[in-house]
């Protein structure tokens, strides 16, 4: 056992105590912590490839499994204290087995490097977080869902440039955001990386007979990486998931910006509940969207760390470099930034409300100016043409301040002979959605079978 813990692992080779800039700059413990249980579990894995490969007895290894365990424990009831020399949380692990067994801890870190270490304890680490996000994604995608339901036929005018465009069902609209959230499901649950880098060691292979196929399996991966040189410096799991994470917060972002919208008194088309909502310590009539505008300014950060870590490995050179203990703290943030943000969506979700009556009023008939061109598409003109009676039509109601339902049909027929008494038949916002009944159409029949899918494809991806 070392008398003084603060000495580096090091220290061998060094005559000077490390600097305390040096220390503090250097140091990954206070975030990489996080990691223990994974550091625990790789190293128990470790002990009984090195058993299986003769390099340590089966007593040697029991002992020091005993101790890993011991040590797990500390952790786990918050009572391991840190110490000054305990650069990482390999280090750390490694130095409390070290008292708490004696010095044949010292024989663990046989064969093995922090580098295919630290390569493997971050993939466990990740892989552990996948089924709690992808169940919070679930949930928020069902409550789209059973918000949407009821609303196949309740009309929204629907808007391309912030400008109103079509009228579509309010449940159409929602969808259109489960729809993003079921792609982001996918991603989220992908495979990451299914490779163990274990005994890959420092950078060119551990020297050790270790049974590397065998020790993937311990540890849940479906093989060893295949050339240790990569398996020590590959961070592609962390850019696949924070790329995963920051087109979900993107989508996430749309939509909280399209509630945004909705809900302002403007627009009046959604009512968010009070729990959602916060107040304004100066303005007593304001309700202010603030987990919404939170999830838009959150998604800055979390590309941020898609965009700052790729910048950070597009440089590396070959194998491990410091640099990539950059790849924590960006992962980290991003799940925590998931988790926070989360629950509260799908509470606000949930409880948000529409109003039909405000959506409705909100209808003009200018939405319905596509319809009439397919009125005249229906009398045989072609459609090119008809757009540009319609934008006559158009015109003339603006000039007169008159809405195209209410148009004199002589101003119609001044426009064109195609248009005839029946023409006024086409405003009607309801019949305009229930023609577009095509496949991802928003009539409601159409809707409905958008939700049977969406809801099937969600009880078929997750086990229950
Ligand atoms: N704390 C380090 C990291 O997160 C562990 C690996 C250190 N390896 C080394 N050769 N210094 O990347």
């Amino acid at each position: 056992m070392s008398a003084d813990n603060s000495k580096t692992l090091w220290a061998g080779r060094y005559e000077q105590q490390a600097a305390v800039s040096l220390r503090r700059l250097n140091d990954s413990l206070p975030f990489d912590k996080r990691m223990y249980a994974e550091d625990v579990q790789g190293s128990i894995a470790w002990a009984h490839a090195l058993a299986r490969a003769d390099v340590l007895t089966d007593s040697e290894a029991a002992q020091i499994v005993v101790g890993l365990m011991a040590v797990r424990a500390e952790f786990d009831s918050h009572k391991f204290s840190p110490a000054p020399g305990d650069e990482d949380i390999h280090t750390a692990v490694e130095r409390r087995l070290t008292e708490v067994i004696g010095p044949l801890a010292g024989k663990l870190h046989t064969g093995r490097s922090r580098n295919d270490q630290v390569a493997t304890d971050l993939r466990l680490w990740l892989r552990a977080q996948i089924a709690p996000l992808a169940e919070q994604v679930t949930a928020l995608l069902l409550t789209l869902i059973d918000q949407a339901e009821p609303h196949t036929e309740t009309l929204l005018p629907g808007y391309t440039h912030v400008r109103s465009a079509q009228p579509i069902s309010a449940a159409h609209w929602m969808l259109s955001y489960a729809q993003m959230l079921r792609r982001d499901l996918d991603r989220l649950q992908h495979d990451f990386d299914p490779s163990c880098p274990l005994g890959a060691s420092a950078l060119a292979g551990t020297a050790y007979p270790i049974d590397r196929e065998r020790l993937a399996r311990d540890l849940g991966f479906a093989r060893a990486t295949a050339n240790s040189l990569d398996a020590v410096s590959d961070r592609d799991f962390v850019v696949d998931f924070l790329s995963a994470a920051a087109l979900l917060m993107t989508h996430l972002s749309r939509f909280a910006e399209d509630v945004i919208l909705y809900s302002s008194p403007q627009f009046g088309f959604i009512t968010l509940d009070e729990r959602y909502t916060t107040g304004s310590s100066l303005m007593p009539q304001k309700q202010n969207p603030d987990v919404l505008e939170l999830a838009r300014g959150k998604t800055g950060r979390v590309i941020g760390h898609l965009t700052g870590f790729l910048t950070t490995v597009k440089g590396l050179p070959s194998a491990y470099n410091k640099d990539l203990q950059e790849d924590k703290e960006a992962l980290f943030d991003t799940v925590d930034t998931l988790n926070a943000l989360l629950p509260a969506l799908i509470g606000l979700a949930g409880t948000l409300r529409f109003n039909p009556e405000t959506m409705r009023a909100a209808l003009d008939e200018g939405l319905l100016a596509t319809d009439l061109a397919d009125y005249l598409v229906g009398k045989g003109v072609p459609f090119r043409e008809a757009h540009g009676l319609v934008g006559r039509a158009v015109r003339r109601g603006l000039d007169t301040q008159t809405p195209l339902s209410k148009l004199p049909l002589a101003d119609y027929e001044a426009i064109s002979p195609h248009y005839e008494a029946d023409l006024f038949a086409v405003f009607d916002f309801a019949a305009s959605i229930n023609k577009r009944n095509v496949i991802g159409g928003t009539a409601p029949e159409a809707v409905q079978a958008q939700i049977a899918a969406l809801r099937a494809s969600i009880s078929g991806s997750t086990p229950d």
